[in-house]
């Protein structure tokens, strides 16, 4: 029988369970025994390594987070440990490797890849949908619906009590979560780090509207913008001249049940993964492209920084 073993790194999303659930099954389906490695790459470092069995993914379709832990890995950066690492796989045979994860996990896992002989496959999984090359990343859809309820929440809100709302989303570098927010929630605003602008830009806009009777205001803005949102209150304050508070959404974005969409893309991607190691198609990302699923040599994905779907972008911009 091969090995094959799962792990996540980098922050945790909703689907990453899912995904374990669907790896345990089709892992054993295929004849193969599955190892889970605990809190990323730090496991690997420890020997956090441990046979899975059907029982270990029972009930837990419906939850977020990740039961086998995730982690940003210090030690991972040095070539020191990532040769422990290897060791700790070569003593148990595993000689297949899954790692959901971010931008950042997969730098890793290059690095590791170059230095030795290891079969993997990555899954893009970060609800910040920066991943380039792909289209869709684990996660990104639960966030974008916790993020709409908190929205359309706030909303109530802003329109009962005559203020404007500065509501600030997660997404490090990438506008992604703020934009699709903005365009499906009727915000006014939408702030992101693609996009160059100045607030004075939509002063008279603002103005002109509370003249017209509008009473409340969304503005939707991204982590990553270069000014602190606390500012863009106090713009709203001051210069269009509304009562105006800020709510961070923060770490809730990252939890809460996995969404439908999410959970299929769980099972569509640890598919594929499984599927690509055993034809041999190693070292690859999964990427979920405009033309389905395809995989990806980690090269090409690290070595660029992804863009903003131009699409999306233009409707900022109309
Ligand atoms: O990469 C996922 C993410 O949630 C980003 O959107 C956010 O900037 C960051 O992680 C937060 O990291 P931490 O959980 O370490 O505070």
């Amino acid at each position: 029988m091969r090995n094959i073993a799962i792990l996540c790194s980098g922050g945790d999303v909703s689907g990453m369970n899912p995904a374990i659930k669907h790896f345990v099954e089709y892992a054993l389906q295929k004849g193969l025994t599955p190892y889970f490695v605990y809190n990323g790459y730090e496991g690997l470092i420890e020997n956090n390594i441990h046979e899975a069995t059907y029982s270990d993914v029972a009930g837990i379709i419906n939850r977020g987070g990740t039961k086998i832990g995730s982690a940003r890995s210090e030690r991972f950066l040095s070539e020191r440990y990532r040769s422990v690492a290897y060791y700790n796989l070569k003593l148990l045979d595993i000689d297949m490797l899954i790692v959901l994860g971010g931008d950042g996990s997969f730098r890793g896992l290059d690095v590791f890849s170059k230095e030795h002989d290891i079969k993997f496959c990555g899954i893009p999984a970060t609800i910040d949908n920066d991943i380039n090359q792909s289209e869709y990343s684990l996660g990104v859809d639960t966030a974008l619906n916790i993020i709409k309820n908190a929205i359309d929440a706030i909303r109530d809100t802003a329109s009962s009590f005559g203020r404007a709302f500065v509501i600030e989303t997660m997404g490090r570098e990438c506008g992604y979560l703020a934009l699709t927010s903005y365009l499906t929630s009727g915000a006014e605003l939408c702030l992101i780090p693609e996009k160059h602008y100045t607030l004075d830009e939509y002063e008279a806009k603002f103005k002109q509207a509370m003249q017209d009777g509008r009473n409340y205001f969304i503005a939707i803005v991204a982590e990553g913008i270069r000014q602190d949102s606390a500012d863009i209150v106090k713009w709203f304050e001051k210069k269009v001249g509304i009562e105006s508070r800020l709510t961070v959404l923060g770490h809730i974005q990252r939890g809460g049940n996995p969404s439908v969409y999410d959970r299929l893309m769980a099972y569509k991607f640890i598919h594929h993964a499984i599927d690509a190691l055993l034809d041999g198609d190693s070292n690859k990302v999964i990427c979920y492209t405009k033309s389905g699923f395809q995989n990806k040599s980690i090269n090409d994905v690290v070595s660029k920084t992804k863009e903003l779907d131009q699409e999306l972008l233009s409707y900022l911009e109309a």
